[in-house]
C-alpha cells in the first residue's frame, strides 16, 4: 500500500473535483436555506452521518447564513470492507428534536439502508420538517426506496473515495473524489 507522502496520489481517476464539489455545496446550501426561510424555520438543526458526512456537512453549513445547530450521529451500515449490510444501527440520535427544521446531511446514498433507518429514528422525534442532503447518489446500489430532498451529484457505480467516503477509515481527507487505484482496490 502506498502511503508515502511525497508523490501521494491514491486515486486512478478524479470523478468530482474538489473545485467541483465546492460550487455544488455552496448551490446546496442556497437551495437548502431558501426551502428553510419558505417554510418559516429561524434554525435548521443539521444531522451529520459520521463519519463520511462530516466533512461535507462542515463545509454546508459553513455556506448556511442562517441560525444552524449542529449535531452527529452514527449510523452502521456498512463494516470494514465494501459489501453492504441489510440493516443499520443507529448511535447518537440526539434527545430532541421535536418541531425543528431538520436536515439530515450524508456523504452518498447507495442502498437507502442507512438513510431509511436513520430517518425512521428521526421521524418518531417529530421534527417540524425532516429533509435529507447527499453529496452522491448513487442509484443503481439501491435496495430500499429511498429520494433525498438535496442531491449534489449523481455517482457511477463505482467504490470511491474522498472528500469523507472511505475504504476502511482511509481517504476521507482526499480534498478530490474519485477511484482508487487498482493496487490499493481489496482484493
Ligand atoms: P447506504 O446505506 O448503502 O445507502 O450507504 C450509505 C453508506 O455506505 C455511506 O455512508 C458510505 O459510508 C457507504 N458507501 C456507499 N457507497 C460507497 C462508496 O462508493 N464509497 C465509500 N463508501 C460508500
Ligand atoms: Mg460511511
Amino acid at each position: 500500500m502506498n502511503k508515502s507522502i511525497a508523490g501521494y496520489d491514491p486515486l486512478e481517476r478524479v470523478l468530482f473535483s474538489r473545485e467541483a464539489i465546492a460550487l455544488r455545496v455552496a448551490a446546496m446550501a442556497r437551495a437548502i436555506q431558501a426551502d428553510a426561510e419558505a417554510a418559516g424555520a429561524g434554525e435548521i438543526t443539521v444531522i451529520a452521518v459520521a463519519d463520511g458526512g462530516l466533512m461535507f456537512a462542515s463545509d454546508l453549513i459553513r455556506e448556511l447564513r442562517m441560525s444552524v445547530r449542529f449535531v452527529s450521529v452514527k449510523v452502521s451500515a456498512y463494516g470494514d470492507g465494501m459489501t453492504p449490510r441489510d440493516e443499520a444501527v443507529v448511535t447518537g440520535a440526539p434527545e430532541c428534536i421535536r418541531d425543528e427544521y431538520t436536515l439530515v446531511v450524508e456523504d452518498i446514498l447507495d442502498s437507502g439502508v442507512t438513510l431509511d433507518s436513520l430517518c425512521r429514528v428521526l421521524r418518531a422525534g417529530a421534527p417540524s420538517a425532516l429533509r435529507t442532503a447527499v453529496l452522491l447518489d448513487k442509484p443503481t446500489g439501491r435496495r430500499r426506496e429511498f429520494v433525498a430532498d438535496y442531491t449534489g451529484f449523481v455517482c457511477p457505480d463505482a467504490f470511491v473515495v474522498g472528500y469523507g467516503l472511505d475504504l476502511a477509515g482511509r481517504y476521507r481527507n482526499l480534498p478530490d473524489i474519485g477511484v482508487l487505484r487498482r493496487a490499493l482496490q481489496p482484493s
